[in-house]
């Protein structure tokens, strides 16, 4: 609840007049082999290092070191509607199945330094994946389970693994998604090919595994066992990457995001007790995927480096099997806190506005909400905390980051929530707005927000392989700034509102995808002569997207088959994580006089927003058109 003894102030101002000491300090609660000669090396990487010198391991750290005091505590409890399974792994028990996983893994040829892909569904063995590869210096790279074979190639040509796990199948609901087919669609699609591949199967769906590169997860296990072969934590340098991860940028070609060891468990065991005010040996419930940062920071490693139990669910919000499934959740397990994306409460009022399903559970338990991902429209916060009785609080990160940017600090005593505003920035994070021409603008001024660098522990160094893009895509708009590529504004009392992107990513049910990539998949369509994809307001999941095309003259199909032909191309190309429904044929694009395409103001157009015809319009009868093919479809008012 708010309160007027939040020591959010004081801690901001100590971190502020003495970042090293205030970073040094809460690096006192990891275990270093040995610790860090400097707590930040500005001369080191593109923008400085943080704990350069130091060893550690962020395995050791995230299990074994809880095996003595919390051995038989639930490490992670695994809750899957979809298959009918609960199953509680103890911190002793996860340390018994890494280690052997780990094991298996150099005897594979696995080694530091190697990547290892992870394709895998919300299964317990997926979290033990990413915990093996961290154990012996190995960096996972998971890619979410709703990308088609063809991103899932990019990543591998980009990553270049050694190994990749993955199991048979996902389970979407009540439709079982065999994985392995679209796993070696992958492998033939690209150029690099892993040395071998390690197959769970699961009892839904059995996977043929190819002769010489696949083997069987159960079957090595077993051997692994048999022997008693186990690997060891091995030494890394706080700075050496603990995983690469991708996300959407402005082209189809995504941007490996690296996390390093050191500063990210530095940073994500403050935000526990700090930010989510959450205990050792209380359970803790992201309600996310593994594939998102999300699931990486608050499914596995900040609440295992907490002592917490995590809670790995394997269903929806709604279906699985009704809009009462977090509440039983909850209920079940004892949940302190709660995180997932705004969509996924927007799904439970839509099914059960009044929250009768909610009167069956016990949430005595439950003390708090947080959304993230995207925005948090005010009235589905408003109606969370109506129902749930407990504070709901909007925190605003990016995977780049790896943890909250901006956020009501719970730990510290929560401040007055403004809805619709994440708060403000967290100790680490001077937040300015700025203007296109770099200045910065006053309070209530909208403009793109910054983070004034060095960024602090946790937060990506670079791109995989890829420094020029780094300093490209983040740092050189703004000199002495990252920039986020969100836009928003600052208020007289220092709170930050995220209103959009300046770039052409969109957030799809809290899934960050890019317009620009969507287009690539439609330009490549025989028919299409030009395009142009924007994201249109849903009800639902925040925003869909929604494609525009002129095709090329001279074609004789039908435009309504083309246009599920560029429906079904980009569930192929991208996969049905895109959402992409909406293709539409239109005679002609609006564009500026120098041919840039007005997707801005066809935005406002489709949302029903109100919009004025750009001076540099070079013919504003095409803006009319426009308007008509969205309601001649129901969208634009
Ligand atoms: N493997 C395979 N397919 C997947 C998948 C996975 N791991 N995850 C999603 N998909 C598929 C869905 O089945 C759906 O397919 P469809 O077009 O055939 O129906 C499609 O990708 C789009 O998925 P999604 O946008 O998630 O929509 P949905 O209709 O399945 O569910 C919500 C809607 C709101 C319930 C759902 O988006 C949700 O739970 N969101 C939570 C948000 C979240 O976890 N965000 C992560 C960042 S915090
Ligand atoms: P991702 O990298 O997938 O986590 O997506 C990050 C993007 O999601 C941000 O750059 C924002 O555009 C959006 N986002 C995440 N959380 C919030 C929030 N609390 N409020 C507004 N936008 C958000």
């Amino acid at each position: 609840m708010p309160t007027t003894q939040s020591r959010y102030h004081e801690v901001y101002a100590r971190w502020r007049s003495d970042p090293e000491g205030f970073w040094a300090e809460a690096a006192r609660e990891i275990d270093w082999i040995r610790p860090a000669e400097t707590i930040f090396d500005p001369k080191a990487g593109v923008y400085g290092a943080w704990f350069t010198g130091a060893l550690c391991n962020t395995c050791y750290n995230a299990v074994d070191r809880h095996v003595k005091d919390r051995g038989d505590q639930a490490a992670i409890i695994y809750d899957s509607p979809v298959t009918g399974t609960k199953r509680r792994i103890s911190y002793a028990e996860l340390q018994d199945e890494v280690a052997t996983l780990a094991a298996m893994l150099e005897e594979m040829g696995v080694a530091k330094g190697d990547r290892v892909v992870i394709y895998m569904p919300m299964i317990p063995e997926a979290v033990v994946g990413m915990l093996a590869c961290a154990r012996i210096g190995a960096i996972h790279s998971v890619v979410f389970g709703g990308f088609a074979s063809k991103e899932l190639a990019t990543r591998i040509d980009d990553a270049r693994p050694k190994l990749i796990l993955s199991a048979s199948c996902g389970i979407e609901g009540a439709r079982v998604i065999p994985y392995k087919p679209l796993l070696d669609e992958a492998i033939a699609l690209s150029a690099t090919k892993p040395d071998s591949c390690l197959v769970f199967q699961r009892s839904q769906c059995e996977a043929s595994l190819v002769e010489g590169r696949d083997r069987d997860w159960a079957a090595e296990a077993a051997k692994a066992r048999s022997v008693g072969r186990k690997a060891e934590c091995v030494p890394v340098a706080a700075t050496d990457p603990l995983y690469v991860l991708y996300t959407s940028g402005t082209t189809g070609k995504p941007r490996g995001v690296v996390r390093d060891n050191g500063g990210y468990m530095v940073a994500l065991k403050w935000t526990m007790s700090n930010f989510f005010g959450v205990e050792p040996g209380e359970v803790f419930w992201a309600a996310s995927d593994v594939g998102w940062v999300v699931g990486h920071s608050y499914i596995v490693y900040a609440p295992l480096l907490h002592g917490c139990t995590a809670i790995l669910y394997e269903g929806k919000p709604v279906g699985t099997p009704d809009a009462g499934a977090y509440w039983r959740v909850i209920s079940d397990h004892g949940v302190v806190t709660l995180f997932t994306a705004p969509t996924a409460f927007r799904a439970i009022k839509k099914e059960d506005p009044n929250a009768e399903l909610l009167k069956g559970y016990d949430l005595s338990s439950f003390r708090a909400l947080f959304l993230a991902g995207e925005r948090a429209d005010p009235d589905t916060l408003q109606w969370a905390e109506n129902i749930l009785n407990v504070p709901v609080i909007d925190h605003w990160w990016q995977t780049e980051t790896g943890w909250p940017v901006a956020g009501n600090p719970l730990g510290l005593g929560a401040l007055p929530v403004k809805h619709g505003s994440p708060t403000v920035p967290m100790p680490g994070y001077i937040l300015d707005v700025l203007d296109e021409g770099g200045k910065p603008v006053g309070p209530n001024t909208m403009g793109s927000i910054v983070i004034k660098l060095p960024l602090p522990p946790g937060c990506l160094p670079t791109l995989w392989e890829a420094e020029e893009r780094f300093k490209e895509s983040y740092l050189s708009t703004y000199p002495g700034y990252y920039n986020t590529s969100d836009a928003g504004y600052l208020d007289e009392d220092g709170y930050v509102w995220v209103m959009g992107r300046t770039d052409d990513i969109i957030n799809v049910a809290g899934h960050r995808l890019s317009t620009g990539g969507m287009e690539e998949v439609l330009a490549s369509h025989p028919a299409v002569a030009e395009c142009a994809v924007i994201g249109i307001k849903d009800q639902l999941k925040g925003e869909v997207p929604c494609g525009f095309v002129v095709l090329k003259s001279g074609v004789r199909t039908e435009p309504a088959e083309i246009e599920k032909e560029l429906v079904a191309l980009v569930r192929e190309k991208i996969g049905p994580v895109a959402a992409f429904k909406l293709a539409l044929t239109v005679a002609r694009l609006p564009k500026t006089r120098s041919g840039k395409i007005l997707r801005g103001t066809m935005k406002k157009i489709a949302d029903g927003d109100q919009w004025a015809t750009p001076a540099t319009i070079d013919d504003p009868i095409i803006l009319e058109e426009i308007g008509e093919v969205l309601r001649g479809r129901g969208l634009a008012r």
